[in-house]
């Protein structure tokens, strides 16, 4: 009970938030609210003008209004030519607004995940967080067509049926109202049946279409594992559950709309029945008669809105938190609040830095080292030693759990985050591109620089021939993440950002795929010139980069187990250095045509 009370309150106060979006648009709502109201009541003068003819003018007597026949008919057509713009004018202001809103949330959203901290990332799905900030945005945003316009149209236009209809003949009304409520209820426990199953369905789709995108995405392991018979069988069991699911709501929806026709029109021959007695007995107009008519086949559409609108209401309002739910998470820094750090020398220092991603696992066990300026120091040690995750600190993609990291003296948590990053070039393990062209994928290391600065940096990445070989150069479109690039040209993109960055400190996850030695050499060279002159730290699987190393720190198990240059390691035959050495460094291809550079 305590539980459903707050939430209640969070939901208010979520609302309170959301409705803060529609303030700069008051105007435009006031105005599509109106011209709603005009354009759902309008219709309803229609059958009291048809009253009008059928019991007066056509028995020869003045119409009520002392109007002509013809006047009237021209009443009629104004009346609905009214009705035309007020449709326009409710279409174009309402859905404008809709998706104004729609822009202004969805823009709010995107740029606040865009601050929040990669640990947010970590522990959700992608796909949950891409559909918040399409299918829960529109969601949310259908609230106010709702709440905001639709509510007041249709209570609107029920009033005044309901004031017309009691006014021509009150007993007539009653009859005709004493089977809607009937209508009412019926129609809502359909909805609320139709929308369980329907989300069944949905979800069911969902997992068929995740099946028919990891199969199709992975068709070349398929089909080397001669796996696609197989694959197929699975795909119809799912494609199964959903017909089954589907076929279901079918069942449903078609009774659904069988009682529905059946309330909807046992009123008007109940109201015909007895009206007609009425008018057997002189008790009522023709007219009068006609126009009930009418009024109970205008009343049904408004009546199923409002009889769901709580369960819409219910959805949208979902929606709303779920939104704020998101922008309720806080960004990891906030802007231009701490110092700007400055980089001079490019002294490094860790300080007994503990660090682990979930709680009671750590990854880092007290981590103690220094790296001098202009120095380059090789992180070498077995999978899953902590290395990358010591680099991700140093970025503060993570924070520590204990100790910490001093650049030229300066404890980087207590320094600006962007100047932080701005003074850190990452090369990544597995580089990764964006769909664009050529030059945009390497502007991502520096968003002013000018089209002689990228060649430039091309030409030192060993970039800048294949480039010039691409069909159209550096405007040449590299596909989604880079899928029209082979691994060696991805490379060499990611480190043509990183001379375009310009960093004073450098940080390298050698990539670990092998490539054919012409390539190797000239990324091998590229990252010799990206070294010099900067405090580097490189997890390394090169031998050359190892050997070259001014230092080399060995990680095992989140510890540092060893540090020194290669000649003095080696020497050390119980040590993890010498072990890793002969057993995976220098067999390993790659390392062993490293070292023949390195000679
Ligand atoms: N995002 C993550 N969430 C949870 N655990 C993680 C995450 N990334 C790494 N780990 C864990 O932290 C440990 C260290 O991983 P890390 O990536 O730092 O290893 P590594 O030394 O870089 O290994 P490799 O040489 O294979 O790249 C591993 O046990 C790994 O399972
Ligand atoms: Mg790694």
């Amino acid at each position: 009970m305590r539980n459903g009370v707050s939430l209640k309150r969070s939901n208010r106060q979520n609302l309170l938030r959301f409705l803060r979006y529609l303030r700069p648009h008051r105007g435009k709502l006031i105005a599509a609210t109106v011209a709603g109201v005009l354009k759902y009541n309008l219709p309803v003068a229609f059958p009291w003008i048809l009253k009008d003819v059928v019991d007066r003018l056509l028995t020869g007597q003045n119409s009520r209004l002392g109007l002509t026949f013809n006047e009237l008919m021209l009443g009629a057509l104004a009346v609905f030519l009214l009705y035309a713009v007020a449709t326009y004018f409710r279409t174009l202001l309402a859905d404008s607004l809709a998706q104004r809103i729609t822009f202004d949330i969805r823009n709010d959203l995107f740029r606040h995940l865009q601050e929040l901290p990669i640990e947010f990332f970590r522990t959700r799905h992608t796909g949950a967080i891409v559909s918040r900030v399409f299918t829960d945005v529109s969601m949310a945003q259908n609230f106010i067509g709702l709440a905001g316009t639709n509510l007041f149209m249709d209570l609107t236009c029920l009033l005044s049926i309901t004031v017309v209809m009691f006014a021509m003949e009150p007993r007539l009304a009653l009859v005709a109202y004493g089977t809607l409520p009937l209508f009412a209820v019926c129609h809502r426990w359909f909805r609320r049946r139709l929308r369980a199953n329907a989300k069944e369905v949905r979800r069911r789709f969902e997992i068929l279409e995740g099946r028919a995108c990891e199969a199709v995405g992975g068709i070349a392991e398929i089909k080397s594992f001669t796996a696609e018979q197989e694959e197929s069988r699975r795909f119809t069991t799912w494609a199964q559950h959903c017909l089954e699911a589907a076929v279901k709501n079918i069942r449903l929806n078609s009774f659904a709309l069988a009682t529905t026709a059946i309330l909807t029109r046992v009123p008007s021959v109940v109201v015909i029945w007895v009206g007609g007695h009425f008018v057997l007995r002189q008790q009522l107009s023709v007219g009068t008669l006609m126009a009930f008519y009418a009024y109970l086949e205008m009343i049904y559409n408004p009546l199923s809105r409002l009889s769901e609108l709580n369960i819409q209401l219910a959805n949208s309002l979902a929606a709303i938190d779920r939104l704020f739910e998101f922008l309720d998470e806080k960004p990891q820094a906030e802007r231009g609040v701490c110092p700007a750090l400055y980089v001079r020398e490019g002294k490094i220092r860790f300080q007994n830095l503990v660090f682990g991603y979930q709680p009671g696992l750590p990854v880092l066990r007290g981590i103690d080292a220094e790296v001098q300026p202009g120095q380059r120091v090789a992180i070498v040690g077995p999978s899953g030693a902590g290395k990358s995750t010591l680099v991700k600190l140093l970025v503060r993609f993570y924070e520590p759990w204990g100790g910490k990291i001093l650049i030229d003296g300066m404890d980087i948590a207590k320094v600006d985050l962007w100047s932080l990053r701005r003074q850190i070039a990452l090369v990544q393990q597995e580089p990764v591109l964006f769909s664009g062209t050529v030059e945009d994928n390497i502007r991502l290391g520096r968003p002013d620089a000018t089209v002689p600065e990228i060649e430039r940096a091309a030409e030192l990445a060993n970039a800048i021939e294949f480039i010039r070989r691409l069909p159209d150069g550096f405007a040449t479109e590299i596909g989604e993440r880079g899928a029209r690039l082979s691994v060696g040209q991805k490379q060499r993109i990611a480190i043509a950002r990183a001379f375009l960055k310009d960093a004073p400190v450098l940080v390298l996850d050698e990539s670990t795929s092998s490539l054919d030695a012409p390539t190797e050499e000239l990324i091998y060279e590229a990252l010799e010139r990206l070294m010099k002159n900067r405090t580097t730290l490189v997890i390394a699987h090169r031998l050359a980069t190892v050997v070259r190393a001014d230092c080399i720190w060995v990680l095992n198990q989140g510890q540092l187990v060893q540090t020194g240059a290669h000649a003095e390691l080696i020497r050390d035959t119980a040590g993890l250095y010498h072990k890793l050495y002969h057993e995976s460094l220098a067999l390993r291809e790659t390392w062993v045509k490293g070292a023949s550079i390195a000679a």
